[in-house]
């Protein structure tokens, strides 16, 4: 029993030395440009996935698809989010080139999150990304008007109709 204890602590410490020499030697590459190996892209998903889907179950659901939200979640995503996420013909913006990981696009897309989801992620962001909490600068309400809009309304819309309520409501 003792030798096993022993073993255990003797491993313990020369995991933890291994550790700290790697963080000092500066091999670790904290740039944008070099994406992460396998293992700490998986640790990082898993992580992700699991923790937000904790974090969901008292989150209301309110109906989506009213056009006043539309319009005022629209406001919003057309000033806050084209940049990294692009809009109906708008490309991200050169600065969401070199993000890492990079922002997804959501216009036809196939791979859209849920509306708690989105909600939960709009508003407390995503650590260690470039996705921003919302939280702090808006009210849930504003939250989910951008989540019917870019959910609900977005996807239907031409680049014409985008840009039409571009200058029907933001010039
Ligand atoms: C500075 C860039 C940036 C801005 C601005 C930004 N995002 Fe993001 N967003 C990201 C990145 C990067 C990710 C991917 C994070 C990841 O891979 O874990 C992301 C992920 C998301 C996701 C999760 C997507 C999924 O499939 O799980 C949602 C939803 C989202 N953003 C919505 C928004 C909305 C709405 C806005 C505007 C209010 C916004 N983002 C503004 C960079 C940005």
């Amino acid at each position: 029993m003792k030798k096993i204890i022993l073993t255990l602590i003797f491993t313990l410490v020369i995991i933890i030395a291994a550790t700290t020499a790697y963080m000092y030697s500066g091999a670790y590459d904290v740039g944008q440009m070099v994406p992460h190996n396998s293992i700490t892209k998986w640790m990082i998903r898993t992580t992700t996935h699991h923790s937000i889907n904790k974090r969901l179950k008292d989150i209301k659901v309110p109906v989506l698809n009213d056009t006043a939200m539309f319009v005022e979640g629209f406001l919003h995503y057309n000033e806050m989010c084209v940049m990294c996420h692009g809009a109906p013909g708008i490309d991200p913006g050169e600065m969401a080139e070199g993000l890492y990981p990079s922002p997804p696009k959501f216009y036809k897309s196939n791979n859209m999150p849920d509306p708690d989801e989105s909600f939960w992620i709009i508003k407390n962001g995503i650590k260690m990304t470039s996705m921003p909490a919302f939280g702090p600068s808006h009210t849930d309400k504003s939250i989910w008007d951008i989540t019917a809009f870019f959910l609900n309304k977005m996807n239907t819309m031409s680049p014409e109709e985008y840009q039409s309520w571009v200058k029907k409501y933001a010039e």
